[in-house]
């Protein structure tokens, strides 16, 4: 179980405190200036293929030295080792939390409830490398005797955001299969997925851990709707219905076969769930294999989470930072800015990891905490941001620390596009460390033959203070192996600052209550009465929605 441990009452909290007195001042500029190996002591590389510069962040080694003493003083430690040994320690919902077990690939055995659940994991993943095969080679037909030439993955949230991320992001991979992700219960999302697709050369996998929730379930029957209308025999849809779901009960009664459901447990969290048998659209984007050495990724990044010590733990290092600028600088955002088209949605893949698991307001002892927990994650790829938000980021009131990522290694490399696009990624962490003075601005203004009198209104407009924090994740190429890496890399900082901020990180309560009332209001929107049922606001609203939609 772990220990309810108030992060703030402890002597390192009190520590980071008084040392945050003088810290907040640190200037960047000086700390690089004073100190010619600042970059060799403030980066590390995982493996071959992943830098981490963390050297542009607002710190010294007495910073750090005082974050490790508080996931010392917080167990950090024996928290990683519960995590690994199939411990309970999603304790509102009695659950172990074992996403790393779906990418043991050492394969020793994990036991939960006095069961190794290896011989579970290694069964599905060979089912899932069966039907990848059979599929991705055409051996697999559709009802009228056709090859499957496109595949529609219904899930949302966990069942949706992770598969679909690594599906775009691993696209260079791609199999011969077209891959769709259908999550919005707004109809127009599976409406305008299902044009131009045939229902006899189409595959759907209904991806949802509970088989209950209502978009899902919704989309599920509208497809199977549109499936009938030419299929007409349901028998058929065996051939063409798939689903990745904990709940056998709820996918036999929907009508899938359950030879053609992909298991996993509820030791899985939805939104740590691709590795699971919910990756099964991954394995079909992008083949077996490919999903196989996004498993190995993952497990190293586990492996080094779980057995290097907190001074040399990237995902420790990075999770102390966010600390940092959460708790003492009073961030309360956090930007993702990949500079790789592919990983569009790496950003809203951790929006959810990170923001469901510790958006919580409640203690492990279940009181309000009286400190920040989880932050705001959100980013675009770069270079778009840049033509977007970034202005803010460089000349607003705001602090957000942002993590750059950028493969040195292009799949495209055409003409000097990537180049171009590095050149980018490294002059925008440069800039936002070190901005532009007022001497800089007034200096390129006499080169560029204006008199400083002129010009002497514009200069503040053109000053970038600077000291801005960035991490920079420079990896080789994004392959599924280096995609695994990161994205476990991600997961485990998520745990490691939840335990720190001594909250729940694996339930997710906090979005019910709207399910709750969705729930009650749905059939008041059907029937011809005005409502009254609700707040004057809510009220309003219905009744003129349900005037004007009649
Ligand atoms: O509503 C939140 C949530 O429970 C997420 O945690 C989860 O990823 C998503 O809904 C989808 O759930 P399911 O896979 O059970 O359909």
């Amino acid at each position: 179980m772990l220990k309810n441990i108030n992060p703030t009452k402890t002597p390192a909290w009190q520590a980071l405190t008084a040392h945050f007195e003088q810290a907040q001042d640190l200037q960047l500029s000086e700390l690089f200036a004073n100190d010619s190996e600042r970059f060799t002591k403030f980066s590390t590389e995982f493996g071959s293929d992943i830098l981490l510069d963390y050297s542009k962040n607002l710190i010294t080694e007495e910073t750090l030295a005082k974050l490790f003493d508080l996931a010392d003083q917080t167990e950090l430690k024996a928290a990683i080792a519960e995590l690994f040994s199939g411990e309970k320690i999603n304790q509102t919902e009695d659950r172990a939390v074992l996403h790393a077990a779906l990418r043991n690939r050492s394969n020793t055995p994990i036991m939960v409830d006095g069961q190794d659940v290896m011989p579970g994991v290694n069964a599905v993943l060979d089912k899932m490398k069966a039907f990848t095969a059979r599929i991705v080679d055409g051996e697999w037909k559709g009802y009228t005797g056709k090859e499957i030439t496109d595949v529609v993955n219904i899930g949302i949230g966990g069942s949706d955001l992770g598969p679909y991320m690594v599906a775009e992001a691993l696209a260079a991979y791609k199999t011969r299969l077209n891959m769709h992700f259908v999550s919005n219960v707004d109809g127009t999302h599976i409406a305008e997925t299902l044009k131009g697709l045939n229902p006899e050369t189409t595959l759907f996998l209904i991806a949802s851990k509970t088989f209950t929730t209502q978009e899902t379930m919704t989309n599920a029957h509208s497809a199977r709707d549109w499936f009938l209308a030419t299929a007409q025999d349901s028998a058929h849809v065996a051939k063409h219905f798939a689903a990745l779901s904990t709940n056998a009960t709820s996918v036999a009664e929907f009508g899938i076969d359950t030879d053609n459901m992909f298991e996993f447990w509820d030791w899985v969290g939805g939104r740590y769930s691709l590795c699971s048998a919910i990756g099964l659209s991954i394995s079909l984007a992008v083949g077996f294999d490919n999903f196989v050495e996004l498993l190995e990724g993952a497990h190293a990044m586990d492996k080094h989470f779980a057995e290097t010590p907190a001074e040399q733990n990237i995902p420790v290092i990075l999770a102390l930072i966010g600390i940092w600028y959460n708790n003492f600088h009073g961030a309360e955002s956090e930007a993702i800015l990949p500079y790789d088209q592919y990983m569009h949605r790496f950003a809203a893949y951790f929006q959810q990891g990170n923001m469901e698991s510790n958006g919580k307001c409640v203690d492990r002892g279940g009181n309000p905490v009286d400190y920040q927990t989880g932050p705001i994650i959100w980013g675009e790829p770069g270079t778009n941001g840049q033509h977007a938000f970034y202005q803010l980021i460089h000349q607003g009131t705001k602090l957000i620390p942002c993590d750059f990522i950028a493969p040195a290694v292009s799949h495209n490399p055409i003409s000097d596009h990537h180049p171009k696009l590095m050149a980018n990624f490294f002059a925008q962490t440069e800039a936002l460390a070190f901005g532009k003075s007022k001497e800089q601005v007034e200096a390129e203004f006499v080169a560029a033959g204006k008199s400083l009198d002129d010009v002497k209104d514009l200069v503040s407009f053109k000053v970038f203070e600077g000291n801005r924090p960035t991490n920079s994740i420079l990896v080789k190429q994004v392959t599924p192996r280096v995609l695994g890496s990161l994205i476990a890399m991600y997961e485990h900082k998520i745990f490691a600052q939840g335990v720190i901020w001594n909250i729940f990180s694996f339930d997710q309560w906090g979005v019910e209550l709207g399910k709750q009332l969705a729930n009650q209001i749905l059939p008041e929107l059907t029937n011809s009465e005005a409502v009254v049922s609700h707040d004057s606001s809510t009220n309003g609203l219905i009744n003129q929605f349900k005037s004007w939609a009649k």
